[in-house]
């Protein structure tokens, strides 16, 4: 038996953040270093997905060239990897020349059997540019909610898809010109000729995660429609037919191809360019794809349909973990908004074995989970630190400061070996679930391994007994010893770097296999120097990261252009306004409302009342005494039976609201000018 995992190609169009690492690399790099700790013949094989028209749109937008952008983004998410250590057998890009082949011949593969037909469609194409727009080329209306910014195919107000030709109002996102409708010829793979043997393949997969299966299963329920996999671009695969000029194969057509080019490119590179056969192209292989929920459509069905429709027999998909979604202290993690956690930045600040660690006690497996700094914290501090650490610091130090680091097997009383034995029963555990891609699960398993050493400890208390019975003492010892030895074992799939160094500490063997944690070092460990395995996090510099993330996310928001400048007006137009300081005398919530206040200020000449939306903001008695910014003369308003006269002027940041504080001289009155 061969395994051959991979991960979700990444696109070559922007830098890695946790909520990519937690869905598809941390997980299948885990079940990687599993399945090597059981000795299996395993190629973890990944690349980034460099087409598609996000690269083109952004490669446009900067004026540089699609292949500088894919150069650019490949070197850092490497460099993102690295740092984590995630650690690729084969790493390569769609952009390379034999990944274009190979596509070519996947595509004409498909055609010859009539599984892949041309149909005449309707799409914009822009006078100016001289060019068909793709979907993401186009921003208009969106004609099922009416949002504006809606995409060519789909809003991401209302969530909805309908036909680019329905879009209203719509514009080309190069030049801004209103584009015409024409007819376009692409290429369409022919899912249904593939439905009787995707029912079949189906069949035998009830071990599949339920969110995968069940999408599958109401997928064939519906009945498989048509895909079109061309686009009319200039970047991407170039499609092998006469007839299809300045057409390209639709990125996610290309893009899976990229397992098995880049498993080529691995075989050439180790000197045995047949090797991917034995991977490929042999029943005896279990392949395993680890991806993000947005991805099971194009992995459980348009994948292994191409796959099947091929003359070569490549093996299919057996199994594919997708995982949920991270979000980000309660909110969904997003490029465009940059409220995003990115990898490069945060391993700066911590080590990337940190991350490791917190993504996968706080994995996305069945259903989202919520990447927050405290929590991070609270992991590292409180079950690294105090569990962990913890047992290895008090094991490594007593042994150190009695018995100059000698830890030797000894005879073991029945405590010892019955927490030995719970040990081992939670290994078989660990094991299981590793097989199962549980890696939250074994955290917690594993944890519970430390905690059992613990507890070990306090029952025995060495303190005491080293000066009545140090016999017992070697055996608390022997026994804490072989009881971080199983821990380093099981943890090392998530915590390589972490494990090597504690068992360097303790001088274990640094090659070890899973069984390994079943046995016993043989007889004596010598520790020699005893090092902090991690040190907390504190208050300050968390605060710093929350702050941080929120002012980068607001700067983005102002600095994009959603808040475009008003229409000149004229200086009349201004001076018409009356804007005054005032002073707030009392200020309450108004009843049942959780965002007004009822406010009543001194502007001088009189007293008014104002009803205010800054109770999220402010509380009401923070705000009495306050002097304020005030427009006098806005036609008073009935809000929730109070008339409100007048407008208190606030900084909008991003839907956070800053009141205006003008200076201490400045008296109730004043007028603004
Ligand atoms: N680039 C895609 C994404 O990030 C994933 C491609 S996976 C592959 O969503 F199978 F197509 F390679
Ligand atoms: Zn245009």
């Amino acid at each position: 038996m061969r395994y051959l995992v991979t991960s979700a190609l990444p696109y070559a169009n922007g830098k890695l953040h946790v909520g990519h690492v937690a869905g598809a690399y941390l997980p299948a790099d885990i079940f990687v270093r599993y399945l090597r700790l059981k000795e299996e013949d395993v190629i973890y094989i990944c690349g980034t997905d460099e087409h598609g028209t996000p690269i083109s749109i952004s490669a446009d937008k900067e004026g540089i060239s699609p292949s500088d952008v894919v150069k650019r983004y490949h070197e850092s998410i490497k460099e993102a990897f690295d740092g984590i250590g995630v650690e690729f057998d084969n790493f390569s890009g769609t952009a390379r020349e034999d990944h274009h082949k190979l596509s070519q011949e996947f595509f004409t593969n498909l055609h010859d059997k009539g599984f892949i037909t041309p149909k005449s469609t309707l799409q914009f194409y822009c006078h100016h540019d001289k060019r068909y727009l793709p979907d993401r080329y186009v921003e208009g209306t969106c004609p099922k909610c009416g949002a504006s910014g809606a995409r060519g195919d789909q809003c991401d107000a209302c969530g909805q898809i309908y036909d680019t030709t329905s879009l209203k109002q719509p514009t080309c996102k190069i030049c801004g010109n209103q584009p015409e409708i024409r007819e376009t010829k692409h290429w369409f793979l022919q899912l249904a000729k593939f439905t009787e043997q995707m029912k079949d393949w189906i069949s035998h997969k009830d071990y599949w995660r339920e969110n995968v299966r069940n999408f599958m299963l109401n997928l064939l329920d519906q009945g498989l429609i048509e895909r079109s996999i061309t686009r009319d671009l200039s970047w991407g695969v170039p499609v092998p037919l006469d007839e299809a000029v300045g057409k390209v194969l639709y990125v996610w057509f290309d893009a899976p191809i990229g397992y098995i080019s880049s498993t080529i490119e691995w075989a050439k590179r180790i000197g045995q360019p047949d090797l991917w056969k034995d991977y490929w192209l042999s029943e005896d292989t279990q392949l395993i794809h680890f991806i993000g929920k947005d991805n099971i459509i194009f992995h459980a069905l348009i994948w292994p349909a191409m796959l099947m429709g091929q003359d070569k027999k490549y093996c299919l998909p057996h199994d594919i973990p997708a995982n949920e979604f991270m979000n980000l202290e309660g909110d969904k993690i997003s490029t465009s908004r940059d409220w995003a956690v990115w990898v490069d930045e945060f391993v700066k600040v911590f080590p990337g074995e940190y991350l490791r660690y917190y993504l996968a006690v706080n994995a996305p497996e069945s259903k989202d989970s919520d990447f927050s700094f405290k929590d991070f914290q609270q992991k590292v501090n409180g079950e690294l630190n105090n569990v962990l650490g913890n047992l290895a610091n008090r094991m490594l130090s007593f042994s150190m400061k009695y018995f100059e680091g000698m830890v030797e097997k000894v005879e073991l009383t029945q405590q010892s070996i019955d927490v030995l034995k719970e040990a081992d029963d939670l290994l078989m555990e660990i094991d299981k679930s590793y097989q199962e891609y549980q890696v939250k699960k074994n955290c917690k398993l594993i944890m519970d391994m430390a905690r059992l050493g613990n507890k070990y400890f306090d029952d025995r208390q060495p303190w005491k007994q080293i000066k009545e019975d140090r016999q017992s003492v070697k055996e608390t010892l022997w026994v804490s010893m072989l009881l971080l030895h199983k821990v380093s074992i099981a943890l090392t799939p998530i915590m390589p770097k972490s494990m090597n160094q504690l068992r360097r500490m303790m001088k274990l063997p640094s090659q070890y296999s899973f069984a390994d944690a079943f046995a016993e070092p043989c007889g004596k460990v010598v520790i020699e120097k005893v090092e902090a395995l991690f040190s907390k996090l504190d208050d300050e510099l968390i605060d710093a990261q929350i702050e941080a993330l929120k002012s980068k996310s607001i700067a983005k928001a102002i600095s994009q252009e959603y808040l475009p400048i008003k229409d000149t007006i004229s200086y009349d137009d201004f001076a018409r306004m009356d804007i005054r300081i005032a002073q707030v005398l009392h200020a309450e919530p108004v009843p049942k409302t959780d965002k007004l206040l009822h406010l009543k200020v001194d502007i001088g000449s009189e007293q008014r009342e104002l009803v205010a939306g800054l109770a999220l903001h402010y509380k009401a008695e923070d705000l009495i005494g306050k002097k304020v910014v005030m427009l006098v003369n806005l036609e008073p308003r009935k809000i929730r039976g109070i008339l409100s006269q007048g407008m208190i002027l606030a900084a909008d940041t991003n839907g956070s609201l800053s009141l205006l504080h003008p200076h201490k001289d400045s008296m109730p009155g004043a007028t603004i000018s």
